[in-house]
């Protein structure tokens, strides 16, 4: 069975056709790159997928059941989760608070900040196992605002991570990062991923992290599956060079400029 199924899946707005008809599978164990051109679509419908936007038609199917109309509270405890493209974090709390936060919220055990002052044992070791997982545990007193950019990037994911889904859709985990740190990220994202066996859609613009991380990747533009395949298949599929790259032939996704 599918883990996620989208069917004829749309949202437009106004004209802009923004998820357009996008008929997506998404087995079990899966490590996905969405591609595509700014504006392609990638992050709506990871929003509709989410349950941060309503779909205009269409079906989502997760493990089998139908959470088309779901609230995104009830898709996150069927076990979907996404991290932003923009950080989202509480940028005044420290790196554990916001964590801590995250386990709360999954085990709807917080009804107000208050309650963080009352921590229970166990999210306390959940906590500090999780900022552990993605490197953080150095961090844990820091306040988010005055983490580094990919320390940030990290700390929205491992948010992300903690509500235990089994689907992890990415927004763009290293923009605005190093290319170092790009690297450094990925690592640590894969590593807690395929460890956990959680399946993962990584919305990402750098083709050589997309090639070298992905087992599928799913091409979008203009709302619509372009193209999808191994990424041994993408790198020779010239309409898709064109599309990314704006020039066509085999060396488009080696060109560096
Ligand atoms: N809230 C909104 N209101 C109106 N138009 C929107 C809204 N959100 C997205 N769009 C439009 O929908 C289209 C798809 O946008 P989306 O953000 O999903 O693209 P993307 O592939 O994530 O792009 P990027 O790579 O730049 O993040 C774009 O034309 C965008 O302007
Ligand atoms: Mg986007």
């Amino acid at each position: 069975m599918n883990l996620l199924e989208t069917v004829n899946l749309k949202r437009y707005f106004g004209d802009t056709r923004a998820v357009d008809d996008v008929n997506l599978t998404i087995a079990d164990g899966e490590f996905i790159s969405l591609v595509g051109p700014n504006g392609a679509g990638k992050t709506s419908l990871c929003n509709v997928v989410s349950g941060l936007l309503t779909s205009d038609s269409g079906k989502i199917i997760f493990k089998g059941h139908d959470v088309t109309h779901a609230a995104v509270t009830a898709r996150v405890r069927a076990g979907i989760a996404r991290s932003f493209q923009l950080v989202n974090l509480f940028d005044d709390l420290s790196a554990f608070d916001n964590v801590a936060l995250a386990v709360f919220s999954r085990e709807g055990k917080i009804r107000n900040m208050a309650a963080l002052a009352h921590l229970d044992h166990d999210v306390i070791v959940e906590a500090d196992n999780v900022l552990g997982q993605f490197g953080l545990a150095g961090k844990r007193n820091e306040t988010a605002r005055d983490l580094a950019q990919g320390e940030r990037k990290l700390l929205d994911v491992a948010l992300a991570y903690a509500l235990r889904p089994k689907l992890l859709f990415l927004d763009e985990p290293t923009s605005g990062v190093s290319t170092r740190d790009k690297g450094q990220i990925m690592d640590t994202i894969a590593s807690v991923v395929r460890g956990e066996g959680i399946t993962a859609v990584i919305i990402e613009h750098d083709m050589d992290v997309v090639f070298k991380y992905s087992n599928r990747i799913v091409v979008m533009h203009q709302g619509a599956i372009l193209a999808q395949g191994t990424p041994d298949a993408i790198r020779n599929n010239d309409q898709v060079a064109m599309i990314l790259l704006g020039s066509s032939g085999p060396d488009a996704f080696t060109r560096k400029d």
